[in-house]
């Protein structure tokens, strides 16, 4: 089932999110639920806030960034996780956010992470990620964290964009998938 995507402007996008333990309801319906709700927006990850839950938990699936070589590409669910270091170099990237449709900006964020988390099985894993698997996971995290994208940009660019971020808290910017905003 596709559900409306939690847009800038609503609380929940703002929370530190909780742990849940492996026996939580409805587990396998709620990430079925997910997937189909970021494929249908042409998302690259979602995180549970965007669907209005605050629990630690987002999926990634990095493959529309690589068309040639889909092998390293990500795709994967990532619960409880904790990012554990960053490091390499810093670098730019365009960011967009399902929450904030009509906004892009670069943000710059180290290369290389370790994290450890619990897959949809609450197997514990820690594993390295670079590039753009890990820039996606990045904004995921700061997602579970109550952080945006746009609040990693120059104050500047925030003030550039604040018109832009007043109308989706409105709801009048338009999207092409199903968008809740906060009344
Ligand atoms: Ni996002």
């Amino acid at each position: 089932m596709i559900l409306p995507i939690v847009s800038y402007g609503s609380p929940v996008l703002r929370q530190k999110c909780e742990a849940i333990s492996s026996n939580y309801e409805n587990l396998d319906i709620l990430l079925a639920d997910m997937w189909e709700t970021m494929y249908n927006a042409s998302g690259v990850g979602l995180a549970a806030p965007q669907i209005n839950k605050s629990i630690r938990l987002f999926i990634v699936d990095s493959s529309p960034f690589y068309d040639d070589d889909k092998k390293d590409s990500l795709k994967k669910v990532f619960i409880n996780p904790e990012i554990l270091t960053e490091d390499g170099e810093e670098w730019v990237f365009n960011e967009g956010c399902l929450s904030i449709p009509g906004v892009r900006e670069d943000v710059v964020r180290k290369s290389n992470i370790t994290i450890k988390y619990q897959n949809e099985n609450f197997v514990t894993i820690t594993e390295k990620f670079d590039g753009v698997n890990a820039r996606v996971i990045q904004h995921e995290y700061d997602h579970i964290n109550g952080i945006l994208f746009t609040d990693k940009v120059s104050t500047l660019k925030k003030k550039m964009i604040k018109g832009k971020l007043n109308d989706v808290t409105k709801g009048i910017t338009p999207t092409d998938y199903r968008i809740k905003h906060f009344k």
